[in-house]
């Protein structure tokens, strides 16, 4: 099977979910935010051609059902890079959706945070990204049907979305950041010195996912909105170790601020 029926064979399947033109991506330890209402749910092994997680705290499920009126498909845990699949199976989800018919991606992960005054806590939407992870799920044989062989990435993270965002967490008073994030393979975390490298070629925040998702919504010609949940200070920055732990911990402290953003927002998308 090539790659492109694998993805028709999972679009295929999604389908019996229903045909949202809105999807959202929730990542580590966020699985629980934007509960739906009406929904329908498949878990990533009965999806076929889906890649399994096998990072805890990333379940591995696949709905779709309401938020208000908005038919959306809601993704809970995602496929890294550092669980030893390929980019092009990492992006299996995404292109499916793109052949399921959907148009707008939110995005969203927990990272650290390398920008001065970013901190634990803080939501930043992301404007941009830089590709550090040695790999590009676009290579190999284009597949025409979902975009063309070298898309544009110069506005990968849509303006009108990111300023109606802003004005959505203005009205709840939930504070947005904006930053640039660098995608890095994993699973060790950064060194101090990379940090200090990806900090002086213009990133503000650092995580392990989304790159390559966005490369392939892009691609299938989706507008993105990426939301990041700073974890922690990159590494060097506070002087402590990292953790998973302290990941999870603060995506559990703001997760319901997120849900509220994202439950006021999804309509309006
Ligand atoms: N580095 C990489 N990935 C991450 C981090 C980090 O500091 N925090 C959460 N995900």
């Amino acid at each position: 099977m090539n790659s492109l029926e694998r993805i028709e064979r999972a679009a295929g399947v999604l389908a019996e979910l229903g045909r949202p033109q809105l999807a959202v991506v929730l990542g580590s330890g966020l699985s629980e935010v934007l509960p739906l209402a009406a929904k329908k749910t498949l878990s990533f092994q009965d999806i076929p051609g889906f890649p399994r997680p096998t990072v805890a705290g990333h379940s591995g499920q696949v709905e779709v059902g309401k938020v208000g009126e908005r038919e959306v498909l809601v993704q809970r845990g995602r496929i890294h890079f550092y669980e030893g699949y390929d980019l092009f199976e990492v992006v299996i989800p995404v292109r499916a959706y793109a052949l399921l018919g959907v148009k707008t991606l939110v995005i969203t992960n927990a990272s650290g945070g390398i920008a001065d005054g970013f901190h634990p806590g803080d939501l930043v939407l992301i404007t941009d990204h830089i590709n550090m992870l040695g790999g590009n799920p676009l290579r190999g044989p284009n597949l025409d049907r979902l975009g063309p062989r070298f898309p544009d990435m110069t506005a990968a993270y849509d303006p009108e979305l990111r300023a109606l965002a802003r004005r959505v967490g203005e009205q709840l008073g939930i504070e947005l950041k904006e930053g640039v994030y660098v995608a890095t393979m994993g699973p060790s975390y950064e060194t101090p010195a990379e940090i200090r490298a990806f900090k002086t070629l213009g990133a503000d925040l650092v995580g392990m996912s989304t790159v390559p998702e966005v490369i392939a919504a892009r691609h299938a010609g989706m507008r993105v909105l990426g939301i990041s949940c700073v974890t922690n200070y990159a590494a060097g920055l506070s002087g402590q170790p990292l953790s998973h732990e302290e990941v999870m911990e603060t995506t559990r402290r703001k997760a319901a601020e997120l849900s509220r953003l994202l439950a006021a927002l999804v309509p309006q998308l």
